[in-house]
């Protein structure tokens, strides 16, 4: 098995690469590239962990020895939000990085899952869609959109208001990866721990700006990094169990489902061999999830045809 990083001498990148280097099966591959100079040196470091994890860093021209024969590829290059910007703000700048980097999986590794990270999230799974379509190799199947950061934020503040432990809750949230298109379903939280209105409406919010709460937390040093590589380890692990053949791995992941909501929604799915096998429901949801499902899909919408127009 060979998971390949792009973006890895990044914030994100580097604390991934450590999370995959501890944790990944026995015998798996792990291949860095950034275009920063120093990722063979993020490599070297990392390949003293005494793990049986063969680790490779490449950078500048060297994406395609680093894509070679990869099953996996995480994608968190690109630029991150700075105190003030909202994740749209990066359509400027990370469009064209996600159009180059889908360009080279889409010739090198065409069979790879593909598991973008990079912001606006809503907008670059469409374009690498968009690019992977243009080359005659995209399986819907096989590209994701990493919206976990979401999930954890959700297990972690609902399980601090309700005093339980945040390991026990796996709360859903669903829709896209930015503002009001985050839409945690927090009537799905089981046992007697109902939330009353209140509560939902400022737990829903929390989840909704947390991403926010970082970047001014980190004044200036940088958005969530930390927190989203272990999302992301959460994540790239889920898939590759799911290839190893492991039954009954089921995510959440920023997709092109049936479009039943949008094109490109965030949804339960049933991971296999081949990457989706199964696009599950959302089951039922309160008013006051309709009610926000039903007035996020504008945004959701505007966001997915920016990314479909990038590429025509
Ligand atoms: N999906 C999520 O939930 C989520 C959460 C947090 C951050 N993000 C996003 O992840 C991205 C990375 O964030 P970060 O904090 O790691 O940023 P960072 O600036 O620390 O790292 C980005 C890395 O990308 C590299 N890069 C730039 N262009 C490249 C290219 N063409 N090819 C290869 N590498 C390239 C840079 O050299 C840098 O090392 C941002 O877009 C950020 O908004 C997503």
């Amino acid at each position: 098995m060979k998971i390949t990083i792009l973006g890895a001498a990044g914030g994100i990148g580097q604390a991934l690469s450590l999370l995959l280097k501890l944790q990944l099966p026995r015998g798996s591959k792990l291949s860095l590239y950034d275009v920063s100079s120093f990722t063979p040196g993020i490599a070297v470091d990392l390949s003293h962990i005494p793990t049986s994890v063969e680790i490779n860093g490449f950078s500048e021209q060297n994406a395609a020895l680093a894509l070679k024969d990869a099953d996996i590829v995480c994608v968190s290059a690109g630029f991150a939000r700075k105190p003030g910007m909202t994740r749209s703000d990066l359509f400027e700048l990370n469009a064209s990085i996600i159009c180059e980097l889908i360009e080279q999986v889409a010739i090198t590794s065409p069979q790879a899952l593909i598991a973008i990270i990079t912001n606006p999230v809503n907008t670059t799974v469409p374009i690498a869609a968009e690019i992977l379509k243009k080359a005659k190799v995209y399986n819907k199947n096989k590209l994701f959109g990493v919206t976990t950061l979401d999930i954890i934020r959700a297990n972690t503040f609902v399980a601090s208001l309700i005093n339980r432990a945040p390991e026990d809750l796996n709360i859903p949230v669903i829709g896209g990866h930015s503002g009001s298109t985050i839409l945690p379903l927090l009537s799905h939280i089981k046992g007697e721990a109902q939330l009353n209105k209140t509560q939902i409406h400022h737990i829903t919010a929390d989840i909704q700006t947390a991403g926010t709460k970082v970047l001014e937390a980190k004044s200036g040093g940088g958005s969530a990094t930390l927190s989203m590589a272990y999302a992301a380890a959460r994540f790239c692990l889920s898939l590759v169990h799911a290839l190893q053949g492991k039954n009954n791995i089921i995510e959440y992941a920023y997709v092109e489902g049936h479009g039943e909501y949008a094109r490109f929604f965030s949804q339960p799915l049933l991971l296999g061999q081949n990457g989706i096998t199964t696009y599950l429901p959302i089951g039922a949801i309160s008013e006051f999830e309709m009610y926000m499902l039903a007035n996020m899909l504008d945004q959701l919408k505007n966001d997915i045809i920016l990314g479909e127009e990038f590429v025509k």
